[in-house]
């Protein structure tokens, strides 16, 4: 079928409903929702049998939706109406939630419902993870269902009966900060986490600290404190402690709301000043705010990264490398780099070097922090390296994770192996050595070029990846920790890391390393202090949020003149 992705934007769910398609043998094209009329033109050049809205903010023309099917994924359950279903799933503590498919009418999301499916609430979940967990899993899988039944030609869509004393689904309005306001005085941890759970992601939950307005995420227990309700009593790396009525929290990131455009950053850094004095809590202890996070098993040690977002600022990149460094000491065989439950890594931290006093030389310096770590783990010949990926990566964060020996990958995660999106950037993390050394010449160019997401059965296929396997995160690391113990008690392992040593040094001869750096740092540097500053556009643009203006031709294939033309020839 000739499937058309109406999307706001093309956000991890449409990316992997976008590769999942196209593996189904669907011809897949995106448009994204700028205006009533841009979708007119992409139906009259794209002739679609179905259009899927994996994620839309705003209703579907009515002119459109008569001439072709509008499939809409709203994140509710079967009879739930409005743009807040998460939030207040989260804030009712829902414990079933759902995704339901439905038929796009006048009115939002009351038409005839496609397929509804529900997943068990994960206690203590954000927002944010939800949605790029339970959600897209069980998105997924009605998606699959609705296509099916579409292409059937014999299923007839129903209403659901709002009336029938089991539905649960209602209409809701949009939540708002007066829905989820904290009072301190009252709420207890749980409730509180849930507040802020509830904002994650955006729009972040509006709170008051020293007078100045801010919103919250990033919201953990934290063990061992307490304090007057509200109140800041400790800090632990970019972290800040708040007293609740029955213990604390942590709070990883804050944005400030009196100045204007201002972007999520780590608590410490908006605090500044009005923190100075403030105990601070070692973040490698027991209590701290740990990101990071290493432990033993057999011969085997686990490196736990969780980084909000997946973004790696300098200072989380030199803390990384000497816990890196602590576990190439041990006696340990096999090192595994675990990345964080939601990302392994999305590269640079884009929001940190913009705010930064120079954003060309937090660049710089960040890049390289990167690099120091990639450049460790690819030069290790005590242990084999794995990088087990349970969520997904993009741009450095990709090639970082490739600096390992073997890359092992959750099903389902998506990867996006490119850096050009962000204003052409050439960039770094060894990858003009890694891409070609593990996926061919032919296919490096290729996958640098196509600025394409990639599911982890094309990774594997592509060799970015060595294995996947585990469709949940308990299903992939129980095995990972298997396949590490394996790995370390193998007969095999002296010759294994024997051969990579061997390996290592032939590569090393034809090219060292410190070559494959240095080029792609002399393009990084054009990239940040250079005359062209798209680097630099791209980056406010990301940070800021700017809507994209049109879709990229790399996925908008109705607009890809040169694809156009190869296929008219063809046929
Ligand atoms: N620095 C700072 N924040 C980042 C980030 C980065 N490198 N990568 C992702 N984020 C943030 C996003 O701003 C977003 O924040 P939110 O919580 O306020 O919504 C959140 O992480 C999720 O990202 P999003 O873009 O919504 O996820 P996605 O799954 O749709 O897309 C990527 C994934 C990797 C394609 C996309 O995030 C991206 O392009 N990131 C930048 C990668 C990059 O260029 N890194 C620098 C070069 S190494």
């Amino acid at each position: 079928m000739r499937i058309l992705l109406l999307v706001h934007a093309f956000n991890s769910l449409s990316q992997r409903v976008f590769v999942e398609l196209e593996e189904l043998g669907h011809e897949v094209s995106v448009e994204f929702d700028i205006s009533d009329a841009v979708l007119r033109e992409a139906v009259a050049l794209f002739h679609p049998d179905l259009i899927l809205a994996p994620f839309l903010k705003r209703a579907i023309c009515e002119d459109i939706w008569k001439q072709v099917t509008c499939l809409i994924v709203h994140p509710g359950i079967k009879g739930d109406r409005g743009p807040s279903a998460l939030d207040w799933a989260i804030l009712n503590d829902e414990k079933k939630w759902g995704v339901t498919i439905l038929q796009a009418e006048s009115e939002m999301d009351a038409g005839p419902v496609w397929s509804s499916l529900e997943f068990k609430v994960r206690p203590g979940a954000t927002k944010s993870s939800l949605y790029r967990n339970e959600v897209t899993q069980t998105a997924i899988k009605a998606i699959h269902q609705a296509i099916e039944r579409f292409e059937s030609n014999v299923f007839q869509p129903s209403r659901p009966n709002i009336n029938a004393p089991d539905s649960r689904g209602i209409e809701r309005p949009p939540a708002r900060q007066s829905d989820r306001k904290v009072n301190w005085d009252v709420d207890d941890t749980k409730t509180v986490l849930r507040k802020i759970n509830s904002a994650d992601g955006t729009p972040g939950l509006k709170d008051e600290i020293f007078g100045r307005t801010v919103f919250l995420y990033d919201a953990h227990l934290a063990h061992g404190f307490s304090g007057k309700p509200g109140e800041v009593i400790a800090k632990s790396g970019p972290a800040i402690c708040r007293a609740t009525t029955d213990g604390a929290i942590w709070i990883g990131h804050l944005r400030d709301g009196d100045e204007p455009n201002t972007f999520k950053l780590p608590a410490t850094r908006v605090l500044n000043e009005k923190i100075k004095n403030l105990r601070e809590v070692s973040i490698d202890s027991i209590n701290g705010y740990s990101e990071i996070r290493s432990y033993e098993k057999d011969d085997v040690g686990y490196l736990h990264f969780d980084f909000y977002n997946g973004a790696m600022s300098t200072q989380q990149c030199d803390r990384l490398l000497i816990a890196y460094r602590e576990m190439l000491k041990r006696p340990t065989k096999v090192i595994v780099l675990m990345g964080g439950t939601d990302f392994w890594s999305n590269g640079m931290h884009l929001n940190v070097i913009k705010a930064s006093p120079s954003a060309a030389d937090e660049s710089w310096r960040n890049i390289n922090a990167i690099d120091d770590l990639a450049e460790e783990i690819i030069k290790t010949t005590s242990h084999l390296t794995v990088s087990a990926l349970q969520g997904n990566a993009g741009a450095g964060g990709v090639f970082l994770a490739r600096a390992a020996d073997y890359v092992w990958l959750r099903e389902g995660i998506i990867l996006s192996p490119h850096y050009k999106d962000m204003g052409n950037l050439f960039g770094s993390e060894f990858w003009t050595y890694l891409l070609p050394r593990y996926t061919g010449q032919d296919n490096a160019k290729a996958i640098s070029q196509a600025r394409l997401p990639m599911s982890s059965k094309q990774a594997v296929e592509f060799g970015l990846g060595d294995e996947r396997f585990g469709d949940s995160h308990k299903a992939f690391c129980a095995q990972v920790v298997e396949r590490a113990k394996k790995l370390s008690t193998s007969q095999d392992f002296d010759q294994l890391l024997h051969d990579k040593i061997a390996r290592r040094k032939i590569d090393e001869n034809r090219k060292p390393l410190g070559d494959y750096r240095a080029t792609e740092l002399e393009k990084m540097k054009s990239n940040f202090y250079g005359f062209d500053p798209s680097y630099h556009i791209a980056r406010y643009n990301f940070v800021h949020k700017i809507p994209k203006s049109r879709t990229p031709v790399t996925i908008s294939r109705h607009r890809d003149l040169r694809r156009i033309e190869k296929q008219r020839r063809a046929s």
